[in-house]
């Protein structure tokens, strides 16, 4: 065994060639006592390092036993002789002595500093900034983790924020979420903060939930838009949760109201039903959307606008959804102009609040416009970290991306709340066969389709009963209103595709019963269909109403 180098007593300190600083230091560990060796003191202190090394290895193996002892569960009545006893300072220890006074000070200076400085933080740098990426090294984080890049002086923000979207090797790709202009080579980044790896959920972002956010516009980070000052709400929540198990999902069985007649009396929806509106630009979509929101019987509502024009964002607010609609809803906005990842976060976070409010029990209203921007946000983020483009355009990852979010609203565990969702859908050119619309059908529980021809006609709202569905229709209503609804979409049908015989005269009447029943209530059935958008009519005089147009007599 090696010894330890031999501490330096009371002897030896003016023999040994210490330089005057160490006999400074030397002496002072000795106490007052330091200058009278027949003193106990300087015995003490002049003890050989052999005999001190083995006494403290003694208290060591002591703890270590008194440790193992604690672990086996049999602490015992020798439990407290085995624990180290509390430092009590030697009774020759002089708080007065100079030396001992100017080293204490020093060391409090020292700590002091020490309090002063910021933790060491790990950095990576800045390597390439090409379209909408930037690509980062010498850090090694999580995907959606949060980042700040160091802009130059001068610079309208001191820092960048961006999220990591993907790596390759030792490269990080990220996506800025603020303003870039200014972005140095070689620019420092920092993590925003570093994900505890005890609760998954823990690193996971959280934005701002609760009853306080009723009647409030917010960004896509829960910042408040309308100036109206902060949220009054300190609950959080993160913007993932977790599946829904399908099999403890309620199944829908209640109609919600959404307070318009053709959707209420032929196209009945479900609490916890998922619809999509698909319609060309233009159609009527927002204002469809806005009177749902006014006259739904749905307790909250939920209001995404993502990436839409954002003049619309103040004109959907003031003008559709009014002050009655908005005193009940919470409104999320990240329009066109923001990074595709807020537009996407801003998706994401509309579905938080809606859960938020189902957990508590709510049959919640969620309307976002539009899906089909949302998974365009998802395209461009894609793309750009170079996943290759599939069917028109869309990566693979959008076609992922699209039910992941939907299945997380509608119906959860059995007596609860419920999401109602509506989502709009863009048919470009009203091409139904857009991958985005395609993809939508399939993992909406029914559409309504806009038809641009009824809009153009003034026909509002310009719903194409033929083409649309409600899926889960049938399990909601009784057989007296479903055979009413099959009845006058057999007449509607029957019009449509008579319509230019009837124009031109060809069409004699007394060749088709139904059609002739149809020719004769079409214009009760027009004002059926048709509702001014400051209008509500509620489910049980939706009903009432078909019931009286189908047993007219003609
Ligand atoms: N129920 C209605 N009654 C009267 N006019 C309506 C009605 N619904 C829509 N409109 C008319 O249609 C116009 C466009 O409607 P809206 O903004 O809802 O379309 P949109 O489909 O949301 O368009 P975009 O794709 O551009 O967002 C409105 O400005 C309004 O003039
Ligand atoms: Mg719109």
């Amino acid at each position: 065994m090696v010894n330890p180098p031999a501490l330096p007593s009371h002897q030896t300190i003016h023999t040994d060639g210490l330089t005057p600083l160490e006999q400074e230091l030397a002496l002072a560990s000795f106490g007052p006592l330091a200058h009278d060796p027949t003193q106990t003191g300087a015995v003490l202190v002049s003890e050989d390092a052999s005999e001190r090394a083995a006494r403290e290895i003694g208290a060591i193996d002591a703890i270590s036993e008194a440790l193992a002892a604690d672990a086996a569960g049999h602490g015992g009545p020798d439990e407290a002789e085995a624990r180290p006893a509390p430092y009590v300072p030697p009774p020759n220890y002089d708080p007065a002595n100079p030396h001992l006074v100017s080293w204490n000070a020093h060391l409090r200076g020292v700590r002091d500093r020490n309090a002063l400085a910021l933790p060491l933080r790990g950095c990576g740098r800045l390597t390439r900034a090409a379209g909408l990426v930037l690509e980062a090294v010498g850090l090694r984080l999580a995907v959606g983790s949060e980042v700040m890049i160091e802009l130059p002086q001068g610079s309208s923000l001191p820092m960048c924020e961006a999220e990591v979207v993907g790596f390759a090797g030792d490269k990080l790709f990220l996506m800025p979420t603020t303003e870039v202009a200014g972005l140095l080579p070689g620019a420092r980044v920092w993590p925003l903060e570093s994900a505890p790896i005890a609760d998954p959920m823990a690193g996971a972002k959280r934005l701002p939930v609760g009853w306080g956010m009723l009647g409030r516009v917010v960004d896509a980070s829960g910042r408040p838009l309308d100036g109206l000052g902060p949220l009054a709400t300190d609950i959080d929540a993160p913007l993932t949760a977790p599946t829904i198990n399908p099999l403890n999902r309620e199944p829908i069985r209640h109609v919600l109201d959404v307070g318009v007649r053709a959707i209420n009396a032929l196209l009945t929806v479900g609490r916890g039903q998922r619809m999509g509106l698909f319609a060309g630009s233009g159609v009527g979509k927002s204002v469809l959307l806005g009177t749902m929101a006014r006259a739904t019987s749905a307790e909250v509502i939920v209001i995404g606008l993502i990436g839409e024009r954002g003049r619309e964002v103040k004109e959907f607010i003031e003008q559709i959804l009014g002050e009655d609609g908005l005193a009940r809803s919470v409104v999320v906005a990240a329009p066109a102009d923001v990074s595709p990842l807020l537009r996407m976060q801003a998706a994401t976070y509309t579905t938080s609040l809606a859960e938020y409010f189902r957990d508590q029990g709510k049959h919640v209203l969620l309307l976002m416009d539009s899906l089909t921007r949302y998974a365009m946000a998802q395209r461009e983020i894609a793309l750009a970290i170079g996943e290759p483009p599939a069917t028109k355009g869309y990566p693979p990852s959008v076609f992922a991306k699209l039910p992941a979010l939907v299945e997380r609203t509608g119906n959860g565990p059995e007596g609860g709340g419920s999401i109602t969702a509506f989502y709009t859908v863009l048919t470009e050119g009203d091409d139904q066969q857009d991958p985005i619309a395609d993809s939508a059908r399939a993992i909406l529980d029914g559409h309504i389709v806009l038809s641009r021809t009824l809009a153009e006609a003034g026909h509002y709202p310009a719903i194409d009963i033929e083409a649309s569905i409600s899926r889960a229709m049938t399990a909601l209503i009784d057989e007296r209103h479903l055979n009413q609804t099959r009845a006058l979409k057999q007449m509607l049908s029957r019009y449509q595709r008579n319509r230019d015989l009837i124009n031109v005269g060809a069409y004699v009447s007394g060749r088709d019963a139904v059609l002739d029943r149809a020719i004769a209530l079409y214009p009760r059935i027009e004002a059926f269909l048709q509702q001014g958008f400051r209008e509500t009519a509620n489910y049980d005089q939706s009903v009432e109403m078909l019931g009286q147009l189908i047993g007219a007599r003609t």
